[in-house]
């Protein structure tokens, strides 16, 4: 299939590139590089050895978006493109609402006028709120703590709105949990500029001494040892679900969770990475962050049932993957 890929420079879109590519898949990417750079597109095409189509656009404007539909004919649309750092949503609401609503309603005006009925949207585990986990894709959502959650609450609302509109739109709202890692060629990887938000790419810092001490946001969590559990997935595992939810996408809209269904505490984070780099991450329990839940993982039995797909890459290939990415990027 001919693929557009918004926002495939960025970590997972450019991941998923790679395995579209290794599916025999082709590929353009248009992405404006806010939050990522022109040598992943390189990269992405060196590992693979196989070429993709790359606009730089951004994919809230119209125009652009329909001058790339004019010079492709395409199968189907994966939207990575948005904006995703929870509290920079906070302080900027607007902008985030503007980029990661707008950019899916003019992709979905896109391909409604051009035919394409396939639509592969980059949902959150955000969007189920403060639900109990396990999560299911079944859950009533619970209002998000942040306008990135809200972002992504309000474009599958929009996915889903236009598909009862016309039986022939396919739609897959897959909803990431916690990705970590990087091509174990060591060529793609998080490269999060200034401080890093997420907990891996902090870990990464402060093992390779950029940092000094790693803080860990809460320790009275009712967890296994007081401190914040995730799903943590691998990025190559997640670009490998996108890869199984396009080739069995059907008409109507699909809600599918990507995870591992298994919940990681930060401070088994914290020893798994240090046992398999053989490095030392000193850290020290501070309070919690504001909007932070104990608990966040993923029921997985819908993935496994209507996609073929589980994950099948282990916490220690997580963590080593992440380490040589950094090392060599
Ligand atoms: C994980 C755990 C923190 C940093 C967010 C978004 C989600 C998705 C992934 C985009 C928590 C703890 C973290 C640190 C810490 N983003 N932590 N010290 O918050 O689960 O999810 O990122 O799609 O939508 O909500 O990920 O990596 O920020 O935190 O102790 O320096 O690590 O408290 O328990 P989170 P995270």
């Amino acid at each position: 299939m001919n693929i557009l890929v918004a926002g495939g420079a960025g970590y997972i879109g450019s991941h998923t590139c790679v395995a579209l590519l290794q599916s025999g898949h082709s590929v353009v990417v248009a992405d404006n590089f806010s939050n990522s750079s022109h040598e992943t597109i390189v990269a992405v095409q060196h590992l693979t050895g196989r070429k993709l189509t790359f606009y730089e656009a951004d994919v809230t404007d119209a125009a652009a978006v329909e001058s790339i539909f004019l010079q492709h004919r395409f199968d189907g649309v994966i939207h990575f493109a948005g904006f995703k750092a929870v509290g920079e949503s906070v302080e900027k609401p607007l902008a985030y609402y503007r980029n990661n609503v707008l950019s899916t309603v003019v992709l979905t005006e896109a391909c409604r006028r051009h035919g394409v009925s396939r639509f592969v949207f980059s949902s959150s585990a955000t969007v189920y709120g403060d639900n109990r986990s396990p999560l299911l894709e079944t859950l009533p959502l619970l209002p998000t703590t942040n306008p990135y959650g809200e972002t992504k609450v309000i474009s599958e609302r929009i996915l889903t709105d236009v598909a009862k509109t016309d039986s022939s739109f396919a739609v897959a709202l897959l909803r990431y949990f916690n990705p970590v890692g990087a091509h174990e060629s060591g060529l793609l990887g998080e490269k999060p500029k200034g401080t890093p938000n997420n907990l891996m790419p902090y870990i990464v810092q402060v093992a390779r001494g950029q940092r000094d001490c790693l803080p860990v946001f809460g320790g009275d969590y009712p967890t296994v040892d007081g401190t914040g559990v995730r799903d943590y997935i691998h990025v190559m595992d997640l670009a490998e679900g996108h890869i199984a939810a396009l080739s069995s996408l059907k008409a109507g809209v699909h809600v599918v969770n990507l995870g591992t269904g298994k919940g990681t505490s930060v401070l088994q984070l914290v020893k798994a990475f240090e046992a398999v780099n053989g490095v030392r991450v000193p850290y020290e329990v501070v309070g919690r962050r504001p909007g932070d839940l104990a608990e966040c993982y993923a029921g997985v039995g819908k993935a496994e049932r209507d996609l073929g797909w589980t994950a099948k890459r282990s916490l220690a290939e997580m963590c080593r993957d992440s380490w040589r990415a950094e090392r060599s990027l």
